[in-house]
């Protein structure tokens, strides 16, 4: 018998305001027409003034017990992936545990940038395989409105704000790729890039600073790095493409997830695709695009799913799972 982290609920939220390609075209030298072309993104929800990545991700770990049929007495560990967390400290995740009424176990944030979640997923996985937690919340949310550049057009069109928030519990498998549950992870960083994709500012220099992007630089090595990732995952545990269901990438450029299931010989019919309506919200894009993909009826139990991910580090790395 072999213990898995499976599925057991996922949710979602989107803040109410969505803010069209054309609100842009007011304020800066760009087009709806550049943005859809260049990036596929079509609309993206930002955050209300006051509204934090906390309350984003309460919203959305909420409406993951709603969908797993737990209440929070029931969750062992609360992981938030998040580069935009409220405050320095306390941790996004702790605050969330808060409002969820959450006593007992421990929660923490992880910061991977857009690799976010899959690094949460990472750990969560070994949490549960370890013994050492039974039920794990792993939520990305981001509020990258706050530090976007609103000058600089050719990042504040690329992002938006929103959570998700998936619940695995241990399960039994029988050490086979039938198994439910995770089935593979792959995880990278090399510090050498990270002029590539940064914040301008933090805690220990001098202020909340500003997302700074080499765009062509680092389409480059996600086309590349993510479609490597994914092969690993798939190699280590003995998949083909043809018997992968849906790979959900991180939501960054329509381009770049054409050109990564290209390299892996998949059709875009088994790729989630939620760029249009989101933009890029970094730790929170590929569970905002599972719980979508899982609500309009195309994941379902037993599906095999490829996530995967690049972002500020550069970070990047990919999960298998069958939901
Ligand atoms: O989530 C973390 C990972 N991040 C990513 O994966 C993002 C990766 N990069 C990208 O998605 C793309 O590189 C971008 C969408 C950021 C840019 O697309 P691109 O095809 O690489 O365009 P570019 O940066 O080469 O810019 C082409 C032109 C430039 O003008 P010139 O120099 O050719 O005259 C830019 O100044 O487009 C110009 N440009 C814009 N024009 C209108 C840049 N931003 C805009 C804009 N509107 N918003």
């Amino acid at each position: 018998m072999t213990i898995r982290a499976q599925v057991a609920g996922i949710g979602h939220y989107l803040p109410e305001r969505v803010v069209p390609n054309a609100e842009f075209e007011t304020k800066l030298d760009t087009s709806d027409e550049w943005i859809r072309t260049r990036s596929g993104i079509e609309r993206r929800h930002f955050a209300a003034e006051g509204q934090t990545t906390s309350d984003l991700a309460t919203r959305a770990a909420n409406a993951a017990l709603a969908d797993a049929g737990l209440t929070a007495a029931d969750i062992d560990a609360l992981i938030v992936a998040t580069s935009t967390p409220d405050l320095t400290f306390p941790s996004a995740a702790t605050m969330v545990q808060a409002r969820l009424g959450m006593n007992q176990g421990f929660a923490f944030d992880i910061q991977a940038v857009c690799a976010g979640f899959v690094y949460g997923l990472s750990t969560a996985n070994a949490l549960i395989v370890s013994g050492q937690a039974r039920r794990v919340m792993v939520i990305g949310a981001e509020t990258f409105s706050r530090i976007l550049d609103w000058n600089d057009r050719s990042t504040c069109v690329l992002f938006g704000d929103g959570a998700g928030a998936l619940i695995l519990e241990a399960g039994e498998g029988g050490n086979t790729k039938s198994d439910r549950g995770i089935l593979a992870v792959d995880l990278h960083s090399d510090g050498q890039f990270r002029d590539l994709l940064y914040v301008d500012g933090g805690v220990s220099t001098n202020s909340i600073g500003h997302l700074r992007m080499e765009g062509k630089e680092v389409f480059r090595h996600a086309v590349e790095k993510l479609a490597a990732t994914a092969r690993t995952v798939m190699e280590k545990a003995d998949i083909t493409p043809e018997e992968v269901d849906w790979i959900v990438p991180h939501q960054a450029n329509i381009r770049i997830i054409n050109g990564t299931a290209k390299k892996l010989g998949l059709s875009m019919d088994h790729v989630i695709v939620t760029v249009q309506d989101h933009g890029n919200t970094s730790a929170a894009s590929i569970p905002l695009a599972l719980s979508v993909g899982k609500s309009e009826g195309k994941i379902a139990k037993g599906d095999l799913v490829i996530t995967e991910a690049i972002g500020g580090g550069l970070a990047w790395g990919a999960v298998l799972l069958r939901w």
